[in-house]
């Protein structure tokens, strides 16, 4: 009678009974438990390493002494003091088994980085090394017949489907490899890539394409370890600042769509390059690439006509998913590289809002989350596991610093925080480049010349205008007798700083504009979910990021909310691509929750016109900010008159 004995796994608690002599990776199978392994027990990879753990009643070691395995064990993957190679051991007497994070398949990573946070790794290619029997007279077949046998045998992996790259160049790699190979396989079905030999290198990159910057992440597939980042500028700028003169360029130019994807796909390309140069890797090791955008972005890239969004009724070419081979779109990367592109919601809430929504997960929890966006059109999501609404909202350019006398990008030279004295109105502020306020020693030195005033600052300094009482809650800057406050036609101007940098009435008026716009938008969204308030806001984007939560509610962008559950979102959508480049689990999630938000159109609401209106008012003309007023002392609601400064922030 053959003899058994009990193993546990942990963290899992599951209990087998094997027979003795059983190697753990065999015994992990049998018990279902993820134990990762890409050499199928040769010995090669490293990824099946195991400790061995304590339990109460199961005493000794449990495994076989190491063997000539795992003493001249060379492997990519250096095995760990204290342990062992589960391919290897063998399980000897009752034992308890250790599974490390490292040694999984699903894993949760936790990043240093704090805007990325847990991601399950569970890519959708996954590598697996076989020997493929040879040719015969007896059993004749061809080579892709016999490395699919081989696949079935080895790794129970059934009808798969391949590349023809990969039949193409199966012959060859079969004669050079002694008949040992790796295969890529995609969604445990499709065979789109094979290497002589032992292969151990999957890599990734998500794309996030803005309009006016792409970022760039190289991922390692199997660890989700992120090994080079890159950003550029959107090349597509030199056709048009912002989106709608892109479209316009695409309309009136024969050529205009194919230029834009052509320079778009470009530098794409490029950032491939660039990345695995970085990581010290080949484009070949390039084997899926997930991409995001917003939806002008996305069709350009994909090379879908974008007029359509630039009008009524705002149609969509799709709003599924898109799988597709990463050289569609014109990218030097493995030829059997698979393209995932997220799902867009609405005719501007595009696959960048929907991997915001990935990486914030307003759909998992009870509170009512505000996740904004903030671009030439914000794109604005609201609600909780109950419920999910988005919609777009035209704020305009005016926060990115267009259509600001003294605006401009957030680039170093930018004055981005504004202070004033709420008595003498004296200003001081920060520049992009320097981290020293204007007043404190050294700032002349270190700052680099001030150029101009980007979207943060401009918030700031209306905001700082209006509680110091130069500026009514009708959004008028009045007249006074301070050197600051001068005569600009029939109104008034704030001089900020001598380059000359003035904010005038008009700047002033194109932010009440943009954020009414915004504001209108939230309250929209709240209306149609049933609510007078929201548990959070979540601000995502590089506007999102680098403005203050706190001058954006003084200013009325946001509706009212507790100012500790406001924050900044990071790069949630560049976060979101790079969950769905390193989960199909989290694809499924994506997909099934656009299909299931609901979308509301601004532009056909009626209601959102009233809103806008009443939105004008700093923070508002009509709606009560009882949550900020708590800590911030807000002007009362009618023009103050200009001899004396009232309401100072509490800082
Ligand atoms: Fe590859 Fe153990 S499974 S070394």
């Amino acid at each position: 009678m053959t003899e058994s004995a009990q193993v546990v796994f942990t963290p899992s608690g599951r209990r087998h009974t094997v027979e003795v002599g059983t190697t753990v990776l065999d015994a992990a199978r049998d018990a279902g438990v993820d134990l990762d392994s890409v050499c199928g027990g040769r010995g090669i990879c490293g990824r099946c390493q195991i400790e061995v753990g304590s339990a109460p009643g199961i005493v000794g070691v449990g495994l076989s002494d190491p063997g000539p395995t795992e003493a001249g064990y060379e492997g990519k993957r250096t095995l760990g003091a204290d342990r062992r190679l589960g391919c290897a051991a063998r399980i000897i007497s009752d034992v308890v088994v250790e599974v490390p994070p490292d040694s999984r398949v699903h894993r949760q990573v936790i990043r240093k980085r704090p805007e990325v946070t847990n991601i399950p790794i569970d890519p959708a290619v996954q590598l697996y090394y076989v020997q493929v029997d040879p040719p015969s007279m007896e059993e004749p077949a061809g080579e892709q017949e016999r490395l699919s046998a081989a696949l079935t045998r080895e790794w129970e992996l059934e009808r798969l489907d391949f590349d023809l790259a990969v039949t193409t160049a199966l012959p060859g790699v079969l004669e050079r490899s002694g008949r040992a190979v790796t295969v890529a396989i995609h969604d445990g079905s499709q065979v789109t890539a094979v290497w002589p030999g032992f292969h151990d290198r999957a890599w990734g990159v998500a794309f996030d394409v803005g309009s006016t910057t792409i970022a760039g992440h190289l991922c390692d597939l199997a660890s989700g370890d992120v090994l080079a980042s890159a950003g550029v500028m959107n090349p597509q700028i030199r056709f048009g600042e912002d989106l709608m003169s892109r479209v316009s360029y695409v309309m009136l130019n024969e050529d205009g769509a194919q230029q834009l994807t052509s320079v778009v796909r470009m530098a794409l390309d490029e950032m491939v390059g660039d990345l695995v140069d970085e990581a010290g890797g080949n484009r070949s090791d390039v084997l899926e690439v997930s991409l995001v955008g917003n939806t002008i972005m996305h069709h350009l890239v994909l090379g879908f006509d974008p007029t359509p969004l630039g009008v009524a009724p705002f149609t969509l070419a799709t709003d599924q998913a898109i799988r597709a081979k990463a050289s569609k779109i014109a990218l030097e990367a493995n030829p059997g590289a698979r393209l995932y592109v997220l799902p867009c919601i609405a005719g501007h809430v595009g696959a960048d809002a929907a991997a915001a929504i990935l990486s914030e997960g307003p759909q998992m929890g009870a509170a009512v989350q505000l996740l904004v966006d903030v671009g030439t059109n914000a794109e604005i999501v609201l609600g909780s596991r109950d419920k999910l609404l988005a919609a777009s909202s035209p704020t305009g350019p005016a926060f990115e610093g267009a259509q600001i006398s003294g605006g401009q990008r957030a680039a170093p030279g930018a004055i981005e925080r504004v202070r004033i004295d709420p008595i003498s109105l004296e200003p001081k502020y920060k520049v992009i480049g320097c981290d020293l306020w204007s007043d404190e020693p050294g700032f002349s030195d270190q700052a680099p010349p001030v150029t101009g005033i980007c979207g943060s600052g401009i918030i700031e300094v209306i905001a700082e205008l209006f509680l110091a009482g130069a500026i009514a809650v009708d959004g008028s800057i009045q007249a006074g007798d301070n050197p600051r406050l001068i005569p600009d036609d029939r109104t008034t101007s704030y001089v900020l700083h001598d380059r000359p940098i003035h904010i005038t009435q008009k700047d002033v008026r194109a932010i009440q504009l943009a954020k009414a716009a915004l504001y209108a938008g939230c309250r929209l969204l709240m209306d149609e979910l049933g609510v007078d308030r929201v548990d959070e806001i979540r601000l995502a984007g590089a506007f999102g990021s680098n403005i203050d939560t706190k001058y954006a509610m003084i200013l009325g962008l946001i509706p009212d909310c507790d100012l500790d559950r406001v924050s900044a979102a990071g790069n949630a959508a560049g976060t979101g691509a790079m969950m769905a480049l390193l989960s199909t689990a989290a694809r499924r999630e994506i997909e099934r929750v656009v299909r299931d938000v609901h979308k509301v159109e601004t532009a056909l609401e009626p209601r959102f016109q009233e809103h806008f209106i009443e939105a004008m008012g700093l923070p508002h003309t009509t709606h009560s900010f009882t949550e900020l007023a708590s800590v911030v002392d807000l002007p009362v609601a009618k023009a103050p008159e200009r001899t004396k400064r009232r309401g100072k922030a509490r800082r």
